[in-house]
């Protein structure tokens, strides 16, 4: 397939981008560079930078005769938590401004689908654990607000323009695929800045809450490897439907605490990781679990890398690499 790639050098999306390419498709990406790399984008695919919603709108056309793609895979977002509660105009403009108009390209183009990345911040706070595509969506922050809104606009489009459209609701994505992983200017996931101790990167960790109602008080949430994220996002595109838009949770199915993570980055790192106890970070829900029963039923996706130690050994492979280049460059 011919697919228009938004974000594609941003973590997930160069991950995916890597792997459409690997199985054959024609990739086109554009990305504004705002938190994605260049360096990120994968080799053979056409790179186009600059304003996501603009570059769409040219790229995609206004044939609908003949349409130029086959789909568009939109990963280009704002997407954190925290930032999204003191910042919320970046992600009401950021995410639905830009994402009204990239529909709005997709419809006037006549392209046939469209796989969006959606979130688990759409749900809030569960009543129960495992969360389901049939559970209340009540976001505790704007990020998952915002997202939740597209979701509904994409909804209301599929039907009445026929676009067959799937959205993803990630949980929380993690390790890396070929020489892409998470690197962020500014980075504030778990993970990544957990690694960044062990590197002495940074003095210690904070740890956001230790009052949550969890077992060892910190937060839980469902870490997925972004290598099965890109496997769903391939089944997505084939198993859209004109007229539908289909709903996924993409999770491994375990919560993982924040003092669980910080040991299996102490296991795979062989260092200790200094840690300290801090306040919960507004727009936190305390528990995040997946039930991905109807992507596994529907789409026939299995995730294949649920170990946590294995993600974070790809995160850290990847961080070490990183900084071996880095230092590299420098010299
Ligand atoms: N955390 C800390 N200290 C830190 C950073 C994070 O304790 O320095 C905690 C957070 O409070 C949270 C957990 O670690 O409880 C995970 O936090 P991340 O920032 O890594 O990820 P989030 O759960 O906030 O959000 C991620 C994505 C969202 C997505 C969400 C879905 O960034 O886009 O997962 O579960 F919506």
């Amino acid at each position: 397939m011919k697919l228009l790639v938004t974000g594609g050098a941003g973590y997930v999306g160069s991950v995916c981008a890597t792997v459409l390419l690997e199985r054959g498709h024609d990739v086109v990406i554009i990305d504004d560079l705002s938190t994605g790399n260049a360096d990120g984008v994968p080799e053979g695919a056409q790179f186009l930078e600059g304003d996501v919603a603009t570059l769409a709108t040219e790229v995609l056309g206004t044939d609908s005769a003949a349409p130029r793609f086959d789909g568009v895979l939109h990963f280009a977002a704002q997407s954190l938590v925290g930032e999204s509660v003191e910042a919320p105009d970046k992600y009401w403009q950021g995410n639905v401004v830009t994402t009204l108009t990239l529909l709005e390209a997709i419809r006037r183009s006549g392209t046939p689908r469209l796989v969006f990345s959606s979130t688990a911040a759409t749900y809030g706070e569960p009543d129960h654990s495992p969360i389901t595509e049939a559970d209340p969506t009540r976001p505790t922050n704007p990020y998952g607000a915002t997202k939740l809104a597209i979701d509904h606009a994409i909804s209301s489009y599929a039907v009445a323009y026929d676009l067959a459209a799937m959205s993803l609701r990630y949980f929380n994505v993690a390790g890396a695929y070929k020489g892409a992983g998470e690197n962020r200017v500014v980075e504030t996931h778990l993970i990544p800045l957990v690694l960044q101790v062990a590197l002495g990167q940074r003095e210690k960790i904070s740890i956001f809450g230790t009052d949550w109602p969890t077992s060892d008080g910190t937060a839980i949430r469902d870490y997925i490897h972004v290598l099965d994220l890109a496997e769903a996002h391939l089944l997505a595109l084939e198993a859209a439907q004109p007229g539908r838009h289909e709903i996924y949770n993409l999770g491994s199915g375990a919560g993982f605490s924040v003092r669980e993570v910080i040991s299996a980055c102490e296991r795979v790192t062989g260092l200790p990781i200094a840690a300290e106890n801090a306040p919960r970070r507004a727009g936190d829900p305390a528990i995040l679990v997946a039930s991905s029963d109807r992507a596994i039923a529907e789409l026939g996706w299995q995730p294949k890398h649920t170990d946590l130690d294995a993600i974070v050994a790809d995160a850290w492979a990847f961080l070490q690499d990183l900084g071996d280049r880095s230092h590299a460059a420098r010299r």
